[in-house]
């Protein structure tokens, strides 16, 4: 971390002629923008030039959509980097891949080592380079894995960097949007606001300097979680929401707002959940985003993203089994955050809130009382230095993200979407989750790879015959279909399991609404159920 930083800081001192690109996938990605977006506005706030940039799979759709299938291409990252870093001497890039896997990530990485003089590669992720993906990348030359060996070669000549520290398994197996994404947001903040700090002290960095940064998180995550009652109260309440079919909506304001679109995001991907089931507003929509390509709205409804167009087009069809929560601090606009509160709470009563407060200053009682249940985070006075107030919006937004990552994630548990702790109803979108989709159909039925391969195919292309055409095309061409289509490894499952047709399993996954316990069902029926525990006993690690 701190040879990071030290060439941050040197990058840092002639923005003219240097850049710090952020880039990475999905969450990863969306990390990369929202603290580009931070540390520009801090060098602004100084009168500097801004001297980062981001790139995200898919492009700025991405900020708020799952575009999940360019994850899968190195060149598509490739052209991305050689267009934003042109005309630049040096390049610090650092490639976000919480599992060492993403194949944009990748190619980024490789265009880097191959030009040594101009950039310096960073990996950030949470594997070791052992354990990084090592599955051929369709029409490309190496490995992930390959990749990640090399930057580690260059780890010794300071080079390139490998910050990948082991920070234990995700709560739900795959979903790296959670401690790692909060990590990546952890570790990079350090580095960067340490660069920034040395460089206007005209300081040295020192291990203290991060060390102390660091600590400061582990107060965070006190404070935060001495608030858990109340956000078990709102993860219930949301999940009673998905579980009616109904909404969860985040109405957010400035960076607070931003997670709040982050964490609706990923629920696409991760529980095969439709983007309309759990969104997020920011305080004048594409405005606060400053994302590279400006407002996309006009791209869709999934696509708006303000407070305007959430008044207008989503509040007229609220209904009391949605579940509503505001999230804001005292520096936000209390009268308008009050106005939007009554206009919500005339259709229903299922409002929350959570707010960033300070010992000094409090949130108007009147304003207080229109949520049923509020999440107030206290605060040590603010610290006025522009870099100390930094770390506290860091610091908010973490928390932030640490709250609504359990309301997402818990509700969707609540909705049965998740089986032993793994995302069993994911969307097959892209190489890695295919991949995925495949080994938990190993897992939970105990059948061979080749068998699990077929039904996964029968099940995308809704059928039970499957012709030699079909078996043998480029996976990519199946995940482009199988993108398209809900339930598709709890039809397979099932079809596993019950040895039933494709039809057949879909009308028992459509009698029973939620997904775990139609395949609990069919497990118990064919006596599997104590199979699939008895295996994930079997699997887990000491001390997990
Ligand atoms: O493709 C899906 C996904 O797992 C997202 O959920 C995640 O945010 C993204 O990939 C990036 O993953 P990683 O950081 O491991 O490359």
């Amino acid at each position: 971390m701190a040879d990071v930083a030290k060439k941050a800081q040197e990058l840092l001192k002639e923005p003219d002629d240097n850049l710090i690109v952020l880039s990475g996938c999905g969450t990863s990605g969306r990390l990369a923008f929202l603290l580009a977006s931070s540390f520009n506005n801090l060098l602004k706030g100084q009168s500097k030039k801004a001297s980062y940039c981001y790139t995200i799979a898919g492009g700025d759709k991405a900020l708020m959509t799952s575009q999940e299938l360019p994850e899968d291409n190195p060149e598509l990252g490739i052209e991305m980097l050689e267009k934003i870093s042109q005309g630049k001497k040096k390049v610090l890039f650092i490639g976000i891949s919480c599992g060492l896997s993403a194949p944009f990530v990748a190619g980024q990485l490789d265009l880097c080592i191959n030009k040594l003089d101009k950039f310096t590669p960073v990996l950030v992720g949470f594997n070791p380079v052992n354990m990084a993906r090592s599955d051929n990348i369709e029409g490309w030359h190496s490995t992930f894995q390959q990749v990640a060996e090399r930057i580690q070669k260059l780890h010794d000549l300071h080079k390139g960097y490998i910050i990948n520290p082991a920070i234990g398994p995700e709560a739900i197996a795959g979903s790296s949007r959670m401690k790692g994404g909060s990590t990546t947001k952890i570790l990079l903040e350090t580095i960067l606001l340490t660069a920034h700090k040395a460089v206007s002290d005209n300081s040295s960095i020192t291990d203290r300097c991060l060390l102390d940064m660091l600590k400061s998180y582990e107060q965070v995550h006190k404070n935060i979680y001495s608030h858990s009652t109340k956000i078990a109260t709102l993860v219930k309440h949301a999940g009673a929401s998905l579980q009616k079919n109904s909404h969860i909506y985040y109405i957010g304001w400035k960076s607070l707002g931003i997670i709040g679109i982050i964490d609706a995001s990923e629920c696409v991907p991760t529980f095969g959940a439709d983007s309309s089931h759990v969104r997020g507003f920011v305080n004048n929509g594409f405005e606060e985003m400053a994302n590279n390509n400006g407002d996309l709205s006009s791209l869709g409804p999934e696509f708006a993203i303000s407070h305007e167009y959430f008044l207008k087009t989503v509040l007229p069809t609220i209904q009391e089994n949605d579940t509503v929560v505001f999230i804001f601090t005292l520096d936000d606009d209390l009268k308008e955050i009050e106005k939007i509160a009554w206009q919500v709470k005339a259709s229903t009563t299922n409002l929350y809130a959570m707010w960033h407060s300070t010992t000094e200053h409090q949130v108007p009682q009147q304003l207080e009382e229109i949520f049923s249940v509020a999440i107030n985070v206290t605060w040590p006075k603010l610290l006025s230095e522009d870099q100390g107030s930094y770390i506290q919006r860091f610091q908010y937004e973490l928390s932030t993200k640490w709250v609504l990552n359990a309301i997402s994630t818990g509700a969707h548990v609540l909705k049965g979407k998740v089986y032993y702790n793994h995302m069993i109803d994911l969307r097959v979108s892209n190489s890695k989750l295919f991949g995925r989709a495949l080994s938990l159909l190993q897992k939970f039925t105990g059948q061979s790879k080749s068998k699990c391969f077929e039904a996964l195919l029968q099940s995308i292309y809704e059928t039970d015959e499957l012709n030699e055409e079909i078996k043998n095309v480029e996976i990519s061409k199946h995940i482009q279909w199988a993108a398209t289509m809900n339930k598709v490894v709890p039809t397979a499952v099932v079809t596993l399991i019950r040895n039933c047709s494709v039809s057949e399993a879909k009308t028992r996954l459509a009698s029973c609404p939620i997904v775990r316990d139609a395949i609990n069902a069919c497990m118990t029926g064919s006596g599997l159920k104590r199979t699939a525990e008895q295996r994930e006993t079997d699997e887990k690690e000491p001390g997990e």
